[in-house]
């Protein structure tokens, strides 16, 4: 099945130049083994090309926007019809009004809008508009789940050692020790030990952010409407992280599929369409420290930044949504999660190889050696050596997905997904224990 061409000449010298000028010889976001190494050239549909002539199916997605798929004609016309008029000019522009009125319509708690450049910006903006709002400063968190590399997001996504509930451990060098007092560190799907926890601490909360779904782990029964619940008695915002699951998992996001409407949400990946272009949106209440007239009450937030609301970006972001919000086309991304979420079960069974299958249609994995994960010290007992071993011999047979994750887009096609089951079939085969 290994389908892989060796590296030409000129993709080792990328990599070289790469190694010579990039730390960890990457742009900072995938690090691959000398062995598995690659430079993309270009990305069509469901697809990525390497400079070395290998066609790879994409689960990657650009680690998620890409949900309609690479170039979508739509968007590179979109984009293209306004690249002459100029790039940016801070000033304010119609099409990120247009995208924040579309943001509103779609989204249960929006009612306003402030955009930024990235997903990291967005959450640390939505934490500060919380503390601002509520005059308080302790964030809770939850254990494992990921909202970018601000410093009071970077604690306890991926601790080693294991401290009791609600210590944080930072996750990053350089964050100044004093913050990891200013988090309050939760278990997710625990909801009588992050209810005991907030109570406890609720003078001193200013905000509680939680993804909807914790990476690929999706929530059980009760818990985001039980965190609604005793978040809504303390009067402290919630806040939904769905820069993953925003126009994803329905057109109106997460809050939308499981029902739990928070107060503020941040928004990344698909809505930018491929290019920077983050948003945090919430109840105008709320979103009032942003505008200057709040200066009074000595809530202001200046939420200023050079390209924050781009207009390219902001058109392709339009463009995308357009595209999501037509019939059938969220439909389609969760059919062909499904197929091979029930696939890739079938093939641990009949493999007889322990694992469980976590996620919902478009965004999930398999954790080897474990029956169930409901949250992250579930995750640390799976096999981590068979997944590694597992994305080799994926990448191997040209299908190309993050770490711990497939994303589904709407260009998959189901000639993709049968190539794709036949990949995980070898890659089973070859990374069993
Ligand atoms: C849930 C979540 N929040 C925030 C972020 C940070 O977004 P960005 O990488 O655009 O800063 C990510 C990125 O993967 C994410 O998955």
């Amino acid at each position: 099945m290994a389908s892989r061409k060796p590296r030409t000449a000129e993709e080792d010298a990328i990599l070289a130049k790469a190694a010579k000028y990039l730390p960890g010889a990457s742009t900072g976001n995938v690090y691959y083994k000398a062995e598995e190494a690659l430079i993309i050239k270009e990305a069509r549909g469901s697809k990525v090309f390497d400079y070395s002539g290998n066609e790879y199916i994409d689960y990657l997605l650009g680690s998620g926007p890409m949900l309609i798929g690479h170039a979508h004609p739509e968007v590179v016309a979109a984009v293209s019809e306004v690249i002459s008029l100029g790039s940016t000019y801070f000033s304010t522009n119609s099409a990120a009004v247009d995208l924040a009125e579309e943001i509103v319509s779609a989204v249960p708690c929006a009612d306003m809008v402030r955009f930024v450049s990235s997903g990291s910006e967005a959450t640390y903006f939505a934490l500060k508009v919380a503390r601002a709002y509520r005059k308080r400063d302790k964030i809770v968190k939850f254990e494992g789940g990921y909202h970018g590399t601000n410093d009071y997001a970077l604690m306890s996504v991926t601790p080693t050692s294991l401290k009791d509930f609600p210590q944080a451990t930072a996750d990053s060098a350089g964050i100044p020790k004093v913050l990891e007092g200013e988090v309050l560190v939760c278990p997710y799907n625990d909801l009588e030990t992050t209810t005991a926890i907030i109570e406890k601490h609720h003078d001193e909360i200013g905000g509680v952010i939680v993804e909807p779904c914790q990476r690929i782990i999706p929530p059980m029964p009760g818990f985001l409407e039980g965190l609604r619940e005793i978040t809504s008695h303390y009067q402290i915002p919630l806040i939904f992280d769905e820069v993953v699951t925003g126009f994803r998992w329905s057109y109106g996001g997460a809050q939308e599929y499981y029902g739990v409407t928070p107060d503020l949400a941040t928004f990344g990946k698909a809505v930018g369409g491929g290019y920077p272009l983050a948003a945090i949106a919430g109840r105008e209440e709320i979103m009032r420290v942003f505008d200057p007239a709040s200066k009074e009450e000595g809530s202001f937030v200046p939420g200023v930044g050079t390209l924050s609301g781009n207009p390219i970006a902001a058109t392709a972001g339009l463009a995308t949504l357009r595209v999501l919000k037509r019939e059938g086309s969220i439909e389609k991304i969760w059919a062909t999660g499904n197929r091979l979420k029930s696939e890739f079960t079938r093939l641990l069974k009949e493999k007889e190889i322990p694992g469980v299958v976590v996620g919902e249609a478009p965004c999930f994995d398999v954790y080897f050696g474990v029956e169930e994960v409901n949250d992250y010290r579930d995750s640390l007992k799976a096999n981590d050596e068979m997944m590694g071993r597992f994305n080799h011999h994926m990448l191997e047979s040209g299908v190309l997905k993050g770490g711990q994750k497939f994303y589904i887009s709407m260009a998959h096609s189901a000639e993709d997904v049968d190539k794709t089951i036949e990949a995980m079939d070898y890659a089973l085969d070859q990374a069993k224990d």
